[in-house]
C-alpha cells in the first residue's frame, strides 16, 4: 500500500508538480533577423548562388512565404518584427497621411513619425528588452520610432540620400553588427535592413541582368555574414533568419496594355474625392467626399477588369486589410502587369509589388541557420506573421500578443535545450516510474511470499486453531 501511494506521489509530482518552465533557454540564444528588401522567392533560379545554397543545406530554406496585404515595405516590415497583420499594427502605409490637411509624407520622412509607428503594438525589439534582453536595429524599417517611451539598446538609422546599392558599405554594416553589436555589446537579437534588390527590381524589372547581378552581391554579402558569425565566435549561439518584405512582379505599359487611370473611368471624378493615395503603383485608397461614397464605388466597380474596387467592410477577410481606423472607405488594387493611375500616367517603374499577396510574384524567400535550426530540411511555404513566435522561442522570450503561430515553423528547429530539458525531465520519471514498478512487484511478490510461508505455518498448525480460522484474513491481505 506504502509503495502505491509513493507512486502516486511520484507521477502527481512529475506531471502537474514541476512547472514546465517554457521560456527557460532565456539569453542562450541570439537571432539575426536579416531582411533583403524585395527579394522574390524564385530570384535563387536564373542565378549562380554558392552561399545562398550553401545556408541552404547546413539550415532550413522554405519554398516561399507569404507576406501580408498590402505587401509594401514599412507595413509587412512591422509584421515582421510583430507578428500581427497590418489592420492589427496600425502601420497601413509606407506613406504617413492625414485626411484633415491632406498632408502626405514619403517613406522616409515617415520614419521620422512617431506616432506612425506606435500606434499600441510594440515590435520584438521592446518585447525582448522588457524581458531582459538586448536588442538592437540597423536601418530596418521602424528602427527611428520609440514605442511607449522605449527605444532599441542600439541603433542605426538610415541616413538620408543613402547609396542602398554599395556593397563597401553593406560590409561595414555586417561588421558593426557582428563584431561590435553580438560581440563585443553580446546582444541578443539584431534586426538588419538591406534596401536591395528591391530598388533595382523596380528600376529594371524582376527578369533583368541587373537584378540578377543585386541578387549575386545578396549572396556574396550572405557568404559575408556567416563568415563573419565563424570569426566572432558566434556559430553556437547566433540564429539567422533570411528573408523579405515582398516580391516583385513586371508592369506593362507603352501601348502593351490599356492602363489604368482614374480620371479616364466614366462618371468618376476627382471632384467628389477628399482625400486619396493613389500613383504609387498597383494599390490605392479613397476617401469621397461627404455623401459620395457609392457614386465613387460605383462608377470605379467594374470600370476595369483589372481592378479590383472594394468598400473597406466588403474587403476579402483573408486579406486582413480593413478592420483599421487608418484604412481609408474605398480600397483599390490591380492585377500584376497594371499600375493605378491618378489622372495621368506618372509612374515609370518597370518593377512593381504592393498586389494581392496570394500572387507568387508577390512571396519573399526565406531561409534559416544557427544552433536551433534543422540542417538541409526544405519546408512548405508559411505566412510572415509565424516568424515573430518563431523568433521569440528561440529567444526564450514571452511573446506578445500576435497572429502568428508557433505551430507554422516549430518543426524547422531541433531539440532546444529546453526540450532537452523536457526530455531529460521525461527520461527520469519513465526511469522513476519503472523502478518504482520494479518494486512494487518485488513487494507484491514478497508479500506474497511471505503470506503463502504465513499461510503454510497456518496450515501446519491449523488442528491447534480454533474452526472457521484466520484464512480468510489472509486472503484480504493480499
Ligand atoms: C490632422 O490634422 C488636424 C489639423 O491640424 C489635426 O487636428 C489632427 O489631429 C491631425 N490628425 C492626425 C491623425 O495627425
Ligand atoms: C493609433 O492611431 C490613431 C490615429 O491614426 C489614433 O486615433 C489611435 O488613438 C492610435 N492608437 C494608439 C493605441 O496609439
Ligand atoms: C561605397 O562606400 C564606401 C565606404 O563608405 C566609399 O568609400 C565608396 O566611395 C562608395 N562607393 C561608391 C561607388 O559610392
Ligand atoms: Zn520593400
Amino acid at each position: 500500500m506504502l509503495w502505491t501511494v509513493s507512486l502516486c506521489l511520484l507521477l502527481a509530482v512529475s506531471s502537474s508538480g514541476v512547472p514546465l518552465d517554457r521560456y527557460s533557454t532565456k539569453g542562450q540564444h541570439k537571432v539575426l533577423l536579416i531582411s533583403f528588401d524585395g527579394f522574390r522567392w524564385d530570384y535563387d533560379r536564373d542565378v549562380d548562388t554558392p552561399n545562398l545554397d550553401r545556408m541552404a543545406k547546413d539550415g532550413v530554406k522554405a519554398r516561399y512565404v507569404t507576406p501580408p496585404y498590402l505587401t509594401i515595405t514599412s507595413p509587412t516590415h512591422f509584421t515582421l518584427l510583430t507578428g500581427r497583420y497590418i489592420e492589427n499594427h496600425g502601420v497601413i502605409h509606407n506613406m504617413w497621411f492625414n485626411i484633415t490637411t491632406s498632408e502626405k509624407l514619403p517613406y522616409y520622412a515617415t520614419q521620422f513619425k512617431n506616432e506612425w509607428w506606435d500606434n499600441g503594438t510594440l515590435p520584438i525589439w521592446i518585447t525582448a528588452q522588457r524581458q531582459g534582453l538586448r536588442a538592437g536595429s540597423l536601418h530596418f524599417p521602424g528602427t527611428q520610432s520609440t514605442y511607449q517611451g522605449e527605444t532599441q539598446t542600439v541603433k542605426d538609422v538610415e541616413p538620408r540620400f543613402y547609396d542602398y546599392k554599395n556593397e563597401t558599405k553593406w560590409r561595414e554594416n555586417v561588421e558593426k553588427v557582428m563584431g561590435t553589436w553580438f560581440s563585443e555589446m553580446d546582444l541578443d537579437f539584431v534586426s538588419l535592413y538591406f534596401g536591395e534588390p528591391d530598388g533595382t527590381g523596380h528600376k529594371y524589372g524582376p527578369d533583368s541582368p541587373e537584378r540578377r547581378e543585386m541578387v549575386k552581391q545578396v549572396d556574396r554579402t550572405v557568404g559575408f555574414i556567416r563568415s563573419l558569425a565563424e570569426r566572432n565566435g558566434l556559430a553556437d549561439s547566433l540564429n539567422i533568419i533570411i528573408t523579405a518584405d515582398h516580391g516583385m512582379s513586371n508592369v506593362y505599359r507603352n501601348g502593351l496594355v490599356k492602363e489604368i487611370t482614374l480620371s479616364r473611368i466614366p462618371g468618376f471624378s476627382f471632384r467628389d474625392i477628399a482625400f486619396h493615395l493613389v500613383d504609387f503603383g498597383p494599390s490605392g485608397m479613397l476617401l469621397p467626399k461627404e455623401g459620395m461614397l457609392d457614386k465613387v464605388y460605383n462608377a470605379l466597380k467594374g470600370a476595369n477588369p483589372h481592378l479590383h474596387v472594394f468598400k473597406k467592410e466588403e474587403m476579402p477577410e483573408r486579406l486582413h486589410f480593413a478592420n483599421n481606423n487608418r484604412i481609408l472607405p474605398i480600397i483599390l488594387f490591380s492585377d500584376p502587369g497594371y499600375v493605378i493611375n491618378g489622372f495621368l500616367p506618372v509612374q515609370f517603374n518597370t518593377g512593381e509589388h504592393g498586389f494581392d499577396n496570394e500572387e507568387m510574384d508577390m512571396k519573399p524567400f526565406f531561409r534559416a541557420v544557427g544552433p536551433v535550426f534543422q540542417k538541409n530540411l526544405e519546408v512548405g511555404p508559411f505566412e510572415t506573421v509565424n516568424i515573430y513566435p518563431l523568433m521569440c522561442h528561440i529567444l526564450g522570450i514571452k511573446p506578445d500578443p500576435n497572429d502568428g503561430h508557433l505551430d507554422a515553423t516549430k518543426h524547422m528547429l531541433i531539440s532546444t535545450t529546453e526540450d532537452l530539458r523536457q526530455d531529460i525531465k521525461s527520461n527520469i520519471f519513465v526511469g522513476l516510474a519503472a523502478v518504482a514498478g520494479f518494486l512494487v512487484v518485488v513487494f507484491i511478490a514478497l508479500v506474497s511470499f511471505n503470506a503463502f510461508k504465513k499461510e503454510t505455518n497456518d496450515r501446519s498448525s491449523e488442528k491447534s486453531l480454533p474452526p472457521g480460522g484466520k484464512e480468510e484474513t489472509h486472503q484480504t491481505a493480499l
